[in-house]
């Protein structure tokens, strides 16, 4: 499958805009998060909010290095107040990038599917207690 410049470009930059509202709707999910295993639930969402960000910086790079400009939007969020919810939520949303990055397999190296494999898998374990 060989796609070319400018396909690949629009492609990452959907990707990019799905790492800019994952990480904004783990650090904000991180804000609002109470109860009793709110300690370890922020310390987490906090944690990945940061491979997020890092994910963004990452694609905004190949992007650039590709002669594109990185994209400044930002895809779908939802938060919930109800951190089982939550949590559901970011499975969805993380499966969703899975699927997305999947797809863009031979495009996009193999380190970055694998990172959003472990929070599905993370999540997985949390909603399943
Ligand atoms: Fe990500
Ligand atoms: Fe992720």
């Amino acid at each position: 499958m060989a796609l070319d410049t400018a396909k690949l470009i629009k492609l990452m930059n959907e990707g990019l805009e799905m790492e800019h509202a994952s990480h904004i709707q783990y650090v904000t999910q991180a804000a609002i998060t109470t109860g009793p295993y709110a300690e370890g639930l922020i310390a987490r969402f906090e944690e990945i909010a940061s491979d997020e960000a890092e994910h963004a910086k990452i694609l905004r790079a190949r992007i650039a290095a590709l002669g594109g400009t990185p994209t400044t939007k930002v895809g779908e969020i939802q938060i919930h107040q109800d951190s089982l919810k939550a949590v559901k939520i970011n499975l969805k949303y993380e499966r969703q990038t899975v699927d997305f990055y999947r797809k863009l397999l031979n495009l996009i190296p193999h380190d970055e599917v694998i990172l959003s494999q472990e929070h599905v898998e993370e999540l997985e374990r949390l909603v399943s207690r």
